[in-house]
């Protein structure tokens, strides 16, 4: 994939060094409207520092991070979230005490006008019609007058996915979705994302470590180790990819 083809998000030779760790060492790629990219790679080789390197929550060391071709680098988590750029973390977001529903809502309320606004509108900020959507697409609305502490971590790491799809955003990075999950939710969530892809739009970049769940949702991989893209191209390229497979899947 070439960075400089007219691109939706353009990362172009991104570093985050910290002292002699290079975790991310000049990362580029582009990811277009609509497309689910995935990102692999062992341990430590840099896949949610270059997330965080690219959404504002750690500044890069050099490079820089577009969107709709307009300069992104260095701007804030919630400034990005403002222009349609969505994130799920390596570890759970949910707030155990509210239900999964109120969950939903919070995960949108930001966006809902100004604060008087928001005083004078519906408890729900206008914003339960969208969740309720969510809870449906999510298979979530058995529980969701259920407080989120109390479900299985499964459905958990569900809400913290549907949480970042609640303000319709144009670019969604998820990572590990997947990690804690039984197999039979990884590939409900699978068949969930792509079917939000096809019907709401958007593009996704995923880091995942279940090979199986990446090789089905995501066309086009990068494999990165030690901070550097190793191999990129579609599954069956990086599944028989001799370096791929020493560095990687032959673990
Ligand atoms: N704040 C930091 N200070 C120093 N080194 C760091 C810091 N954050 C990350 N690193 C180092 O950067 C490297 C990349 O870490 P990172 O968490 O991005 O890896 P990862 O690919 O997401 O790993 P995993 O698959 O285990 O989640 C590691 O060597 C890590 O120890
Ligand atoms: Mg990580």
């Amino acid at each position: 994939m070439n960075s400089s083809k007219t691109s939706f998000l353009a990362v172009r030779e991104l570093r985050k060094h910290y002292g002699s760790i290079k975790a991310v060492d000049g990362i580029s790629f582009a990811v277009g409207p609509c497309e689910i990219i995935g990102v692999i790679g062992p341990n430590g080789c840099g896949k949610t520092t270059l997330f965080n390197s690219i959404l504002g929550q750690i500044e890069p060391t050099s490079g820089s991070v577009s969107f709709c071709e307009e300069t992104i680098t260095g701007k804030s988590p919630l400034e990005l979230s403002r222009r349609g750029i969505g994130r799920t973390f390596q570890s759970l977001q949910v707030f155990g005490k509210l239900s999964v529903r109120d969950n939903l809502i919070m995960a949108a309320q930001e966006f809902v006008g100004s604060m008087p606004m928001r005083l004078w509108m519906r408890p729900d900020a206008g914003l339960g019609e969208r969740a309720d959507e969510m809870l449906e697409l999510f298979h979530l609305q058995n529980v969701a007058h259920k407080e989120a502490g109390c479900l299985a971590y499964g459905q958990q790491k569900l809400i913290d996915v549907a949480m970042a799809f609640m303000p319709a955003p144009r670019l969604v990075l998820l990572d590990e979705p997947c990690a804690g999950i039984n197999a039979s939710m990884v590939e409900e969530l699978r068949e969930i994302l792509q079917t939000l892809n096809r019907t709401h739009g958007g593009s996704y970049v995923v880091i995942e470590h279940n090979m199986d769940f990446i090789m089905k949702l995501c066309p086009h991989i990068i494999c990165m180790v030690e901070g550097r893209i190793l191999a990129e191209g579609n599954p069956e390229s990086i599944r028989s990819n001799k370096q791929v497979l020493e560095a990687y899947l032959g673990n």
